[in-house]
């Protein structure tokens, strides 16, 4: 008896380390194999294929990966696109003037002929993909060195790309999965003319802004409207203002049934990157080493901004983005330590490593085949932490002093002028012009000498930054203040003056006396001298570890999936289609806290701080909530705004559909919870959510607020019954 309740509890442990339900971003391609069965147990009423067919229009179809850098959807028959407000955030900034403010009011076109072009904007459509593993691992063989290895693969991936069928208009491209276990080839449509249709006032689309940036509950209606134009034969087409709305293959149809708690839900889309396998030692080291360290950086850069903008308005438009973008991934690396901390999350890889190991212990072959793979990759881990730690250190705060920024411009000039001469630099001039411009757009003296002096003493006292100290014993003697340092960039030298005047022409049409110029002056030397002190002292030992590592971690994948046969596994998140499902719920955050799973429109309300820079509500919103007058998108005399689910998703998500059991568009992802942030690294289903905006809210203010009702009859939408 006691025994048997011991060996229970024994299967019961490993079982619980190996499947956590709704963990995964998986591949669209093998639904049908690996999940179709549990996502129908789960819920869902469509089949695989209905999700990704190559023969057919399927969901897939109406999905697109949004500039690169986000997910859109299709959702009418007129090449509508529905994304977030955040990703469409340089589409609105772009066209928005003080006197068409549409960052602050939002824009709604009337017809297509105001719909505005975005040049630079793109979306792509995933037409096919092929398991090219064979290809492209042909002739490579275990006793080649990293080099070796690369070389072949890129010569067979080349190969594979040559012979590939598409048509004319279509392109493709190989990635790697599983640590380079398997490779994938995809071909892919691209569509260049995209036009922004419609963006929510910033109060509603941006409405919390960092405050609740990463939080729950949350009310965010964080969407935008764009629209995809193809020539006359709806096949990709360059801008041109005789283009036409795209025929999409397939478009989203969209329910207003809205979600219950334990409903299932899909999230399909384009996941940036994740590191899901990296063994204890290298989570340990995220933890301890590199995540508080970039914290405690961006602390003291966010304060220092953040003091600016708030005495000085041009400051504060001028830095929003910027402050936007790195607060962003500070409070998501706050969040990622706190979770990988509650969760226990390396005590949890230890125990599934100890399995790992028992079970190869056990196994003549895998013993000697893999019986010292995570001893040493926690050597090597150990033995790259200082190299990793200095070039996160050096990255995070040399990228922030701009002077730099504009001194690597110029460097690019000399790099330039020294390899193809007068030619070469004419060639490269222009860009770097226009590089500088932008730069100088959103750049202010008295902040960037803040961060300078903040960012400079950080790194002089650093002991593990100590390699440097050849750079600030040439530069500034034994000046130990800032003083000397301070004068020789922002005093009067070359660079910094000519950049605060505006006057690029000191950058001379003719090569040889603008290098000169360059050369003599005082910031591009200390940046030169920064660049390749680091270089030199840090960069080739990181790049060795690297390599090494990945060879270890690849390795440790097949392994993996050679002992733990019992776990389906997924490959890390690399910016490719994936679908992740889970259901709707809330969840616990700490003791005494539960959070639920939906928030209405009485929480704004809630949250609302007359003439607050992140909680103000525009007046029209107020009366709608007053009159309680949400059409057909409201319920029992309430409206929806957002909702929580298990799926799991990460950057490059944002825009991605939510789909119900029937595929039917329900919500758009936005966010994660904080608490759950660490889902990149360890998915811990308790405290794990996505956040989607709910669709009747995203409806209700194109239809209600912005009057935009033709919008809404391009949709397909399926009534509550
Ligand atoms: N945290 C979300 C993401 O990672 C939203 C970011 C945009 N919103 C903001 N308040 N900065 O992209
Ligand atoms: N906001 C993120 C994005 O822009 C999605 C949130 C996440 O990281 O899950 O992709």
């Amino acid at each position: 008896m006691r025994l048997h309740k011991i060996f229970f509890l024994f299967v019961f442990q490993i079982v619980m380390l190996i499947v956590r339900a709704d963990e995964g971003m998986w591949l669209p391609q093998l639904l049908e194999q690996l999940n179709e069965k549990k996502m129908k147990a789960m819920g869902m009423k469509i089949n695989a294929r209905d999700i990704y067919n190559i023969n057919k229009g399927s969901l897939k179809d109406a999905i697109v990966s949004f500039g690169g850098f986000c997910t859109g959807e299709v959702i009418s028959q007129q090449g509508l696109i529905l994304t977030n407000h955040h990703c469409g955030f340089d589409a609105i900034q772009n066209h928005t003037t003080l006197e068409r403010n549409y960052i602050r009011d939002g824009f709604w076109a009337k017809t297509h002929a105001e719909e505005l072009p975005n040049p630079g904007l793109f979306v792509t459509f995933i037409i096919r993909i092929e398991d090219v593993t064979k290809q492209v691992l042909k002739d490579v063989t275990g006793s080649m060195t990293e080099k070796e290895r690369q070389s072949i693969i890129e010569k067979n991936s080349a190969a594979c790309k040559m012979a590939v069928k598409k048509e004319s208009y279509q392109n493709c491209f190989i990635r790697s999965f599983f640590e380079g276990n398997r490779y994938y080839l995809f071909v892919t449509e691209q569509y260049n003319d995209i036009r922004l249709v419609g963006a929510p006032p910033g109060s509603i689309g941006n409405f919390g802004k960092d405050s609740d940036n990463w939080m729950w509950p949350r009310h965010t209606g964080d969407f935008s409207l764009f629209r995809i134009y193809a020539g006359k034969d709806n096949k990709p087409a360059n801008y041109s203002p005789d283009n036409v709305p795209y025929v999409p293959k397939k478009s989203l149809s969209i329910s207003l049934a809205g979600v219950k708690e334990g409903d299932f839900t899909m999230v399909l889309g384009f996941p940036g990157r994740t590191t899901q396998y990296l063994p204890a030692a290298a989570v340990e080291q995220i933890v301890h080493v590199n995540d508080p360290v970039k914290i405690a950086i961006r602390d003291r850069v966010l304060s220092i901004i953040d003091q600016y903008m708030r005495k000085d308005e041009q400051i504060k438009i001028q830095y929003a983005s910027k402050y936007a973008g790195i607060s962003n991934a500070w409070k998501k690396w706050k969040g990622e330590v706190m979770g990988l901390t509650s969760t226990n999350a390396v005590q949890k890889k230890k125990q599934y490593e100890a399995e790992f190991l028992k079970r190869v212990r056990a196994h003549g072959v895998w013993n000697e085949q893999y019986g010292h793979l995570l001893e040493q990759l926690e050597k090597q881990y150990h033995e790259w932490e200082y190299y990793s730690y200095a070039r996160d250190v050096f990255n995070e705060t040399i990228s922030r002093i701009e002077i730099f920024t504009m001194a690597a411009q110029y460097h690019s000039l000399v790099t330039a002028y020294e390899q193809n001469g007068q030619k070469g630099y004419e060639a490269k001039l222009p860009e770097v012009k226009i590089r500088i411009d932008e730069l100088l757009k959103e750049w202010n003296l008295q902040v960037d000498r803040s961060l300078f002096h903040s960012l400079i003493s950080f790194l002089r006292m650093d002991r593990r930054m100590e390699f440097l100290q050849p750079v600030w014993t040439r530069f500034s003697a034994n000046d130990t203040s800032m003083v000397t340092l301070d004068q020789l960039v922002y005093g009067v030298p070359v660079l910094s003056d000519t950049v605060l005047a505006k006057n690029n022409g000191f950058v001379s049409a003719d090569g040889k006396t603008a290098i000169e110029a360059i050369k003599k002056d005082s910031v591009y030397q200390l940046y030169l001298s920064l660049i390749q002190t680091y270089s030199r002292v840090i960069v080739p030992s990181f790049t060795e570890y690297q390599g090494v590592i990945n060879r270890l971690q690849r390795m440790y994948m097949e392994a993996q999936m050679e002992v733990m046969k019992d776990k389906v596994f997924y490959p890390d998140a690399n910016n490719t289609f994936r679908v992740t499902y889970g259901k709707v719920k809330g969840y616990h955050p700490r003791d005494g806290v539960e959070y639920g799973f939906y928030t209405c429109l009485d929480g704004v309300m809630e949250k609302y701080k007359p003439g607050d820079y992140e909680f103000d509500v525009s007046p029209k919103l107020q009366e709608l909530y007053r009159k309680k007058d949400y059409g057909v998108y409201g319920v029992k005399g309430k409206l929806p705004v957002c909702f929580i689910a298990m799926n799991h998703t990460t950057g490059g998500n944002s825009g991605s559909p939510a789909l119900d059991a029937n595929g039917n568009l329900i919500g758009l992802n936005f966010d994660r919870v904080w608490e759950g942030t660490m889902s990149d690294i360890y998915y811990d289903p308790s405290i794990c959510r996505n956040v989607m905006a709910d669709i009747r809210y995203i409806l209700f203010v194109i239809d209600k607020l912005a009057n935009a009702g033709h919008l809404i009859k391009e949709m397909r939408l399926i009534p509550n019954k």
